[in-house]
């Protein structure tokens, strides 16, 4: 039998390339335009008196003796006697007034939270993103939220198409090519009063063969897990926090996120194949600190002011509670006093890609609506409180 064979390949020259190339850039402009038609844009929450009062732990009265006064924003009424609403921005007015928070002191540092585990559906994203909103509202810090995640989930909450939108000088790409020697250029204002954005592309992938090439280009000096740190220093001056949303994966990128941490969060869910996965981050985490640190160029060591870990999405199933007892067996005072459960509510959010403190109230049940946002609001001051203590102790360096 004779074999129908193929047509004799034309072969690929330079020429050719050219033009696949140029037809690739056209098709991307192209599905960047037609992404670009239909992606929602944010708008931060309205929210009713009501919540403006427990946020700010007063009652109606108060808040109308405050109102009388005129010091404080008035909000919007439809009619005299209605319920008033406020912007996010007047929220942060009240609470700022009328909660006692104390402040950081000129010349003191804003403080990098890396949230990271190798795994990935844990809630990294949720939680960068809930501690973000809730450090701006309930403590009326300044965020910076740094989305290290090529995937870019964090970039989507607010409301950005990653892949379309985003062109790698928007992200940390020029710091790590080397183009620029800080992210000051970086942040970008969003939705959300008093938290800004360096987003994620699909870019962010080359910072993986960026990173080794420089190592392997000789510079002995090079020390390739410090480049985020150096970049985000300058901008602690003005950030209070910054929230690093990292990928489920020990990348070059993860390890600078790392590194750069002040202190670490790693969210566990609590299933014992989640529990297995959290034992290898230990143990990969602890080489790459103790390796790194061994390191002849480097002369100061790392130390993390706090590394926690945070029991969440937790099911309502006998095996998350033994799971819970290993972890707290296990981990001790690394422990955060705080669980989050796993509920519908939660999981319908982040499908539209937002929190519980995006909904301005709820129209379902409050116990539903309470049962994820007070383990939430209790996440978020204890880790402003840890940091106030921080900032106090930093204030007098004999008591260190
Ligand atoms: N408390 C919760 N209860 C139920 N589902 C949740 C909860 N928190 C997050 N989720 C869901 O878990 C999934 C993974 O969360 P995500 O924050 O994207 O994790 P990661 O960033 O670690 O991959 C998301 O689909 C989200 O809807
Ligand atoms: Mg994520």
């Amino acid at each position: 039998m004779k074999l129908d064979l193929a047509p004799v390949p034309r072969g690929v020259d330079a020429d050719e390339l050219l033009a696949l190339s140029d037809r690739s850039g056209k098709m991307l402009q192209k599905i960047r335009d037609s992404m670009l038609q239909p992606f929602p844009r944010k708008q931060a929450p309205i929210y009713p008196s009501n919540k403006v009062q427990a946020l700010c732990s007063i009652d109606k009265t108060k808040m109308n003796y405050l109102l009388k006064r005129g010091e404080l924003p008035t909000g919007k009424q439809e009619a005299p006697g209605r319920m008033r609403y406020f912007t996010l921005a007047e929220t942060m007015q009240w609470v700022k007034k009328t909660v006692d928070i104390p402040e950081r002191a000129p010349g003191q540092k804003g403080k990098i939270i890396t949230v990271g585990n190798f795994k990935g559906g844990v809630t990294k994203t949720t939680t960068s993103m809930m501690l973000a909103q809730g450090l701006t509202l309930r403590r009326c810090r300044k965020v910076l939220i740094l989305d290290l995640d090529p995937q870019g989930s964090t970039t989507t909450f607010f409301g950005i198409n990653p892949h379309a939108e985003i062109d790698a000088e928007q992200t940390i790409l020029p710091l790590v090519d080397g183009s620029v020697e800080d992210l000051r250029h970086a942040p970008m204002k969003t939705y959300w009063d008093n938290l800004d954005l360096i987003p994620s592309s699909t870019d962010l992938f080359n910072a993986e063969f960026m990173l080794p090439a420089k190592v392997h280009q000789g510079d002995e000096t090079f020390q390739f897990w410090k480049v985020l740190r150096r970049g985000l220093e300058p901008l602690l001056d003005e950030y209070d926090y910054i929230i690093i949303d990292t990928a489920p994966t020990l990348s070059y990128l993860t390890i600078n996120a790392l590194f750069a941490g002040d202190s670490i969060i790693v969210p566990v869910v609590p299933d014992a194949l989640s529990f297995a996965s959290m034992v290898q981050f230990w143990s990969l985490f602890s080489d790459l600190i103790g390796g790194l640190q061994s390191n002849k160029h480097t002369e100061d060591s790392k130390v993390f002011d706090y590394i926690d870990i945070l029991i969440t999405r937790i099911p309502k199933k006998p095996t998350a509670e033994l799971v819970k007892d290993w972890i707290i067996k296990t981990y001790r005072d690394h422990v955060l006093p705080v669980e989050i459960p796993e509920t519908p509510l939660a999981m319908n959010t982040s499908a539209e890609f937002s929190t519980v403190y995006d909904m301005p109230s709820y129209d379902g049940s409050t116990d539903a609506y309470r049962r994820i946002a007070e383990p939430f609001d209790r996440l978020v001051d204890l880790i402003d409180n840890k940091t106030c203590a921080l900032w106090e102790t930093e204030k007098q360096p004999s008591l260190i």
